[in-house]
């Protein structure tokens, strides 16, 4: 699989910001929310487009238009936080939920909840998890989602560790400290993300 790193002076300095301790939930929230939008432009950047013909004030012109189908699949809770930049560039996606968490002690993941759109086979389809430690949980979402039919899948995380890499990430950090937590990392991001 494809690791697309996505290098911009913009996202380096939202990072710097996400992995700040000092950085508030609201101020945090936002962050996830800019950092994302830039990485579902370059995670779209090959979506299929078809041609059609719009009339401008002056004539017709010939347009091209989206036509891939997108599904956005945010892995609960931590991908919430970039579900809306998805949808705020691409408003017509469908959305699924998987619901995943780490056993604190062994870091495995577990599934509790999973709901998606059907056909998937037909879609391209954006699994959203900001963290990728171990991996496990990205790899239970897409074995899931390849369950249901899933032929296109691409992960976008802010923040992965070398362990669990094949995504569209925004940095790759050192490693993982005992307790599978991202080194420098920027900490819980479920707790961060929602202030708990
Ligand atoms: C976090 C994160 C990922 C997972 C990454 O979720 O959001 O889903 O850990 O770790 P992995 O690559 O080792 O599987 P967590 O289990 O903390 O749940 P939360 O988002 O509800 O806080
Ligand atoms: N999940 C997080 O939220 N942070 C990590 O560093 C690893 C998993």
């Amino acid at each position: 699989m494809d690791v697309h790193v996505v290098r911009h002076p913009l996202v380096e300095d939202m990072l710097a910001s996400l992995r700040d301790r000092r950085t508030p939930c609201d101020v945090f929230r936002q962050l996830a929310h800019r950092v994302s939008l830039l990485l579902v432009a370059e995670a779209t950047r090959d979506l299929s487009l078809a041609e059609t013909t719009i009339g401008t004030p002056l004539e017709p012109t010939m347009v091209r238009r989206l036509a891939a189908r997108v599904v956005a699949v945010p892995v609960l809770r931590a991908g919430l936080g970039m579900l809306d930049a998805l949808l705020e560039l691409v408003p017509q996606a469908q959305v699924g939920y998987f619901g995943l968490e780490r056993d604190e002690l062994t870091a495995v993941a577990r599934r509790y909840y999973g709901k998606v759109p059907k056909d998937l086979g037909t879609a391209s389809v954006f699994l959203l998890d900001p963290m990728l430690a171990t991996g496990g949980s990205a790899a239970m979402a897409i074995e899931g989602l390849a369950e249901l039919g899933a032929r296109r899948v691409r992960l976008l995380s802010i923040v992965a560790a070398p362990e669990g890499l094949a995504v569209y990430t925004a940095a790759i950090d050192r490693e993982l400290n005992a307790r599978k937590f991202i080194l420098p990392g920027l900490g819980d991001f479920g707790d961060r993300l929602f202030g708990t």
